[in-house]
């Protein structure tokens, strides 16, 4: 049986929750050219959309998670273990899931092209890594915690220290995208990207929580990172 799509308007549910980012926030500059201008048309699931392949071209290797050991020496930095579960809006553990995370380096700077601010790339961080969530929903990263860097917003504008995952539940269609951001940042109050989440509850679920009984003695810091995937505790999510 066919479904027929569906209309809804401009994302107006998610921009008065303010538990979600809208897709319209001015201060983020590049939400006024990528906003919808008119009703979202919401297409029909199919049969591929969930029997379709969900992960990368290759199997999830066992150092995928250690971002730290990607190169032939060590990145600089602070040395930071990230963990957490995911769950579903019942508080049941997802598992078998794939999270892959992307940052800057401990300078604030992205391997990639159009990433040219000044500050030193990392031979030794390339600033990628995934895992799968085991049968908890726990999943688990080796890394250095990112810098801050500048961007082009507004005048001085400088992001927050984050790290972008992206979740793909059941299928491709179901992935996922939001940032962990770190406890006690200067520079929350005047980034738009987090501030576009208007609810104050909501943006707690945003920040991960320093863990001292993750934290390896003379090694690496903890922190965790819960992520729920929907409901009323969900945690913020960019949507496309
Ligand atoms: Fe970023």
């Amino acid at each position: 049986m066919s479904q027929q799509p569906t209309t809804e308007n401009a994302g107006s549910r998610r921009e008065d929750s303010g538990r979600q980012p809208p897709y319209l926030y001015p201060d983020y500059v590049s939400t006024r050219l990528r906003a919808p201008e008119k009703p979202l048309i919401i297409l029909p699931k199919t049969l591929s959309d969930t029997t379709g392949p969900a992960y990368g071209r290759g199997p999830v290797g066992e150092l995928d998670h250690d971002l730290t050991r990607q190169h032939a020496g060590e990145p600089l930095g602070e040395r930071i273990i990230v963990h957490g579960r995911v769950l579903d809006g019942d508080g049941r553990p997802v598992r078998g899931n794939l999270i892959e995370i992307w940052q800057a380096n401990s300078a604030g700077r992205y391997t990639h092209q159009k990433d040219q601010h000044p500050a030193p790339l990392d031979p030794n961080f390339s600033g990628a890594g995934r895992c799968l969530t085991d049968g908890e929903g726990r999943y688990r990263f080796i890394t250095v915690k990112p810098g801050a860097y500048p961007w082009k917003n507004h005048p001085n504008a400088w992001r927050p220290a984050h790290i972008h995952l992206s979740l793909f539940g059941e299928a491709f269609r179901s992935r996922l995208i939001t940032q962990m951001y770190f406890p006690g940042d200067p520079l929350f109050g005047q980034d738009p990207i987090f501030q576009s989440v208007r609810d104050p509850e909501a943006q707690r679920r945003m920040i991960s929580t320093f863990d001292l009984e993750a934290t390896e003695p003379e090694w690496a810091l903890g922190y965790r990172f819960d992520v729920v995937l929907e409901g009323r505790g969900a945690t913020p999510m960019e949507r496309a």
